[in-house]
């Protein structure tokens, strides 16, 4: 009796356990904001005791001794947000928004980065092992191919609202009807024309990644993950096989920031989990600028990506002129310390963004719009004015504007009397602040913060040798099965049946008579 109890209980502790995992953490993409967000898991993995290998563009060098970064940083010089330029943008020459040579950066990165001597040297070394490999997924499913060598459960990790590219990895399509393409950026309920769009994108997108993009990629796939897998004495299996077998997908996403969109059990959203609990206090030479003020203080920052030093002399000029006529303080995220400041506006060259963001005079964000400033303004429930550059910065803006807690300004040449505009709209109307307030609200409300989610889901995955209980059955089923196109076949088979016996029939008994008549 003691001795089946003693088993039970055994089986109970390590089923409800695991000793600290060995995980491998994939963000190849050389942009600060996904360097962010991969070092939020390396964070958090490590402080819930774990051993963490994180193939990175942006090693930290703070040495842990659960860390092991594996330096990929020669990918930055294929960053596709070099090519950006805000003068051409201005000038309306280049379309920010051509993403047709942008699949055959990230095939270049993928390429880089597993070609790359630092990664070939663990990824040929057959004493490796891991217990689940977490990959950022962005427009590239290549990285799969790390779950395959070291056999491993494999988790993708989207960096934006779930769309259906992503969805269709671990379950099916979004239905087009009513869930946008990430790229398009219609809001629903669609017109009838949006909802026509959104179907020929699925469709077309769908085409163009099935038939000449996944090729190539299947290429590349054995080429770079084939030596692997024959010193380890395993076939790498086929390229389709793996992309489609993930365990989870941990998305960057929440229903506060996006909508209420229909997902898969192996979907879970975890927004926010990048960010830090612990606000550090203001560094001392911001402390005494908030401190002085009384009427709220503006920060204003283009991110990361776009050098806000491209701006033409004189958009800095009109800038600088139009916040010098604001009653508020204006701190500016700026690479370089412009001439003639007026006597509200401060410029600083690094700025600790969580901490502005969680200070009570914090009146209102100025941003791009980028992947991060979204998500940690409706956690420190801060209104925004975006100016959207590139890529999903468009649609993160479009989104918060529906949401009542943005306005738009674009990117002219006159900016500074646009902004203006927005500024005094959003600091005299309290409705933008008091939306995002109840989205931060619905935002924190959740049952366990995002980062204790993170950790949970991914020794989930660890425990149950790759949580196949979760896995979707829609990833079974053939596209023509789930629309039922085998029955309407069948039921249009048997209608032609049908009709030829009663025409012939008919025709004999027709041939009947008329022989009759010639009788
Ligand atoms: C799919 O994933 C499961 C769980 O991680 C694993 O056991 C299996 O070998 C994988 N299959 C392929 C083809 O990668």
């Amino acid at each position: 009796m003691f001795g089946l109890k003693w088993s039970l209980f055994a089986t109970l502790a390590s089923l409800s356990c695991i000793d600290a995992a060995n995980i491998l953490v994939v963000f190849t993409f050389p942009g600060k904001s996904h360097g962010i967000l991969g070092e939020g898991y390396v964070r958090l993995l490590l402080a819930a005791g774990h051993q963490v290998t994180y193939i990175t563009p942006f090693p930290s060098k703070k040495s842990h001794p659960n860390l092991i970064e594996v330096d990929v940083s020669r990918n930055v010089d294929l960053s596709p947000t070099k090519l950006i330029d805000i003068g051409k943008i201005l000038d309306k020459e280049v379309d920010p928004n051509d993403m047709s040579s942008f699949t055959d950066i990230l095939l270049a990165l993928n390429n880089s980065t597993y070609t790359n001597e630092n990664v070939q040297k663990f990824l040929m070394d057959p004493s490796q092992k891991f217990d689940a490999v977490i990959v950022e997924w962005l427009f590239a499913d290549l990285s799969c191919g790390l779950s395959a060598v070291f056999n491993c459960p494999l988790i993708w990790f989207s960096t934006v609202e779930p769309h259906w590219i992503v969805t269709r990895l671990i379950d099916e399509r979004l239905n087009p009807a009513y869930n946008a393409d990430c790229m398009t950026g219609n809001l629903p309920p669609f017109t009838f024309k949006e909802r026509v769009h959104e179907l020929w994108n699925q469709i077309f997108i769908g085409f163009f990644l099935d038939y000449f993009y996944v090729p190539k990629e299947d290429k590349l796939y054995n080429a770079l993950f084939g030596p692997a897998a024959a010193v380890r004495g395993i076939s790498l299996p086929l390229y389709n096989d793996v992309r489609f077998n993930a365990s989870l997908m941990l998305g960057n996403s929440h229903v506060s920031l996006g909508q209420a969109t229909r997902l898969p059990q192996s979907y879970k959203p975890i927004a926010g989990y990048h960010i830090d609990p612990d606000v550090k206090p203001l560094p001392e030479d911001l402390k005494k600028i908030f401190d002085n003020e009384k009427r709220g203080i503006i920060y204003f920052s283009m991110g990361s990506n776009l050098k806000s030093k491209d701006l033409p002399e004189k958009l800095k000029k009109d800038l600088l002129k139009m916040f010098g006529t604001l009653k508020y303080t204006v701190l500016w995220k700026f690479e370089e310390i412009l001439p003639d400041l007026p006597r509200n506006v401060h410029i600083v060259k690094w700025a600790p963004q969580p901490s502005i963001l969680a200070h009570p005079k914090t009146i209102l964000f100025v941003t791009h719009g980028g992947l991060l400033s979204t998500t940690e303004t409706v956690h420190f429930g801060v209104p925004i004015i975006g100016i959207p550059v590139f890529a999903d910065q468009f649609n993160n803006v479009d989104r918060a504007v529906n949401k009542g807690f943005a306005k738009r300004v674009d990117l002219t040449y006159t900016i500074a009397d646009d902004l203006k505009v927005a500024i005094v709209e959003i600091t005299s109307n309290p409705r933008y602040a008091a939306k995002v307030k109840e989205l931060s609200l619905i935002y924190h409300d959740r049952p366990v913060s995002p980062g204790k989610e993170l950790v949970h889901w991914v020794e989930h995955v660890i425990k149950t040798k790759g949580a196949p209980h979760l896995r979707s059955p829609a990833l079974y089923v053939p596209w023509y099965q789930k629309m039922y196109l085998d029955l309407a076949a069948l039921l249009l088979a048997g209608l032609i049946a049908i009709k030829i016996v009663l025409k012939r029939l008919f025709c004999s008994k027709k041939s009947i008579t008329s022989e009759k008549k010639y009788n």
